[in-house]
């Protein structure tokens, strides 16, 4: 497991190389030499739509100037003004798109992720970089995280973890080095990731049903759809009911700090966003521990995106150690099994949906998380095939690829975060998925219009109105660069 905060060793690629001499706002990233991919990969074939010609082009030298000018120094900050620091899941889908441009400084993109690894294993949702000096709302002091817990990590993180996409983004640059390369990197990156795939299991199943919780919505990736609401609601603190009960949710409109950059309305509303400040105050109270969390009635809940994300990194777990020609331990393999086992249920209530750890019911609300079933991987094929239909119904899918809610939910906006767009990393996973599951024609609708989304746009946004398109959230969002690259190259 790494634990130094030196990263200096990390992404020497191209990347990195030449990086004297450029702006001190672009330092630590460089112009890399690109080869179109065109020219790089004999066989690359002619894009329809609107996914080639000079649209794309420009669209790839815009998104390829974001990663740049969001480096943080070794690793990616999701968007410079709005999310000033590193986040797991982000890092994972930044170095998927990077490693076609510079796969060693992709390398240190996930390396530098283990850097706030805790010595439990868990891999935080964030690493804060103090020395970027921008602020940011949920701040190191909302996490109390040196104080709370016994054992702390090295440096200043949150206190909860994200989807764990780490496995996948280790075999995606793997894949990209030259085999012996390939090698010194797993070896490497292996024991933090097992630890924290280990972790996962002990500390978030310890029932062993397969199925692990998640006990905040930011752990989840999507923010704040209906279920997670409905499961944080009565978490809210009381001046923040009688404000909501008044219908004066302006006065906490005016103490938010997270709409700085981005319009309040696009983003998770202020009675929600107060309520989950108090949730984590709460964890932190507990020492992040989940068995005390669950004494404390707390919420826990079996994500069932976080669960897909788990399925398909395991698998690539297992690619990634029998590459590197180690052995994982047999009680994780156990745990592995049973999660695919699991998880291969996850369609018999219907659509896929949480479930209420505390309680076994399933969460009446449907969204985009329930897809994500398909990137797990494991549904028997008629299953998967069901689900892909449903995926392109008009209930779910208009030009873009499907919204973040089916477009008759009561909660559905188009403009506002998890309550509607589209999300450019989310359709990654779902074109992945369908390829995976040999519905290629599906998947190539989904990447086109995908990439056509953001050429459009001429902006990788964190996310889009899933009715016109319309860019909202961050501009020059890293990971929708990254995934944006990732289609346009990975042909
Ligand atoms: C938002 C997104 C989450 C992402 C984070 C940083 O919170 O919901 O998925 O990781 O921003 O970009």
């Amino acid at each position: 497991m790494t634990t130094t905060e030196d990263t200096s060793s990390l992404g020497t690629g191209p990347f990195r190389a030449v990086q004297k001499g450029v702006p001190s706002e672009r330092r630590g990233i460089t112009p890399p030499a690109i080869t179109p991919p065109a020219q790089a990969r004999p066989g690359h074939r002619a894009e329809t739509r609107e996914t080639a010609g000079p649209g794309v082009e420009t669209a790839r030298a815009r998104a390829l100037d974001v990663l740049r000018a969001n480096d943080g120094g070794g690793f990616t900050r999701p968007s410079a003004r709005l999310y000033p620091h590193q986040w797991l899941w982000d890092s994972c889908f930044v170095a998927i798109g990077l490693r076609h441009v510079d796969v060693e400084r992709a390398a240190g993109e996930v390396l530098s992720l283990f850097v706030g690894q805790w010595p439990s294993g868990m891999l935080p949702h964030i690493r804060f970089c103090p020395a970027i000096g921008e602020p940011y709302h949920a701040d190191p002091g909302l996490w109390g995280v040196r104080d709370a817990v016994e054992a702390p990590p090295v440096v200043e993180t949150s206190g909860v973890t994200q989807p764990p996409l780490v496995a996948e983004a280790v075999a995606r640059v793997g894949a990209a080095m030259p085999a012996r390369r390939r090698l010194a990197f797993y070896r490497r990156v292996l024991p933090g990731l097992v630890a924290y795939h280990e972790w996962l299991y002990r500390e978030r199943d310890p029932e062993n049903t397969g199925l692990v919780s998640v006990v905040h919505p930011w752990e989840s990736g999507m923010d704040d759809t209906p279920p997670w609401s409905d499961a944080v609601r009565d978490l809210a603190p009381a001046k923040v009911r009688a404000v909501r009960d008044a219908g004066d949710l302006d006065v906490l409109e005016g103490l938010r700090r997270d709409n700085k950059a981005v319009p309040a309305q696009e983003r998770i509303a202020a009675d929600e966003l107060f309520t989950l400040y108090e949730l984590t105050g709460r964890l932190r109270a507990v020492r992040y521990r989940f068995d005390e969390l669950r004494a404390a009635g707390l919420p826990s809940i079996r994500d069932v995106g976080f669960n897909a994300v788990l399925v398909r990194a395991n698998r690539q777990l297992e690619t990634v150690a029998a590459d590197a020609g180690l052995e994982l331990p047999t009680g994780l393999l156990r745990a592995m099994r049973t999660t695919r086992d699991a998880f291969r249920n996850v369609l018999a209530g219907g659509f896929p949906r949480h479930q209420d750890a505390r309680t076994g019911r399933l969460l009446p609300d449907e969204t985009v998380a329930g897809f994500l079933a398909l990137y797990a991987g494991v549904l028997p094929p008629e299953q998967a095939g069901r689900l892909a239909g449903q995926l392109f119904d008009a209930r779910w899918t208009g030009r873009y690829g499907p919204a973040s809610l089916p477009f008759d939910a009561p909660a559905f906006d188009p403009g506002r975060y998890w309550r509607g767009p589209v999300w450019p990393m989310v359709n990654w996973l779902l074109v992945d998925g369908l390829r995976r599951s040999g519905r290629v024609a599906e998947a190539r609708r989904l990447r086109d219009e995908t990439v056509e989304l953001v050429v459009r746009s001429g902006r990788t946004y964190e996310y889009y109105s899933p009715v016109d398109g319309g860019g909202h959230g961050a501009p020059d969002f890293a990971p929708t660069a990254a995934v944006f690259l990732d289609m346009i190259y990975a042909e």
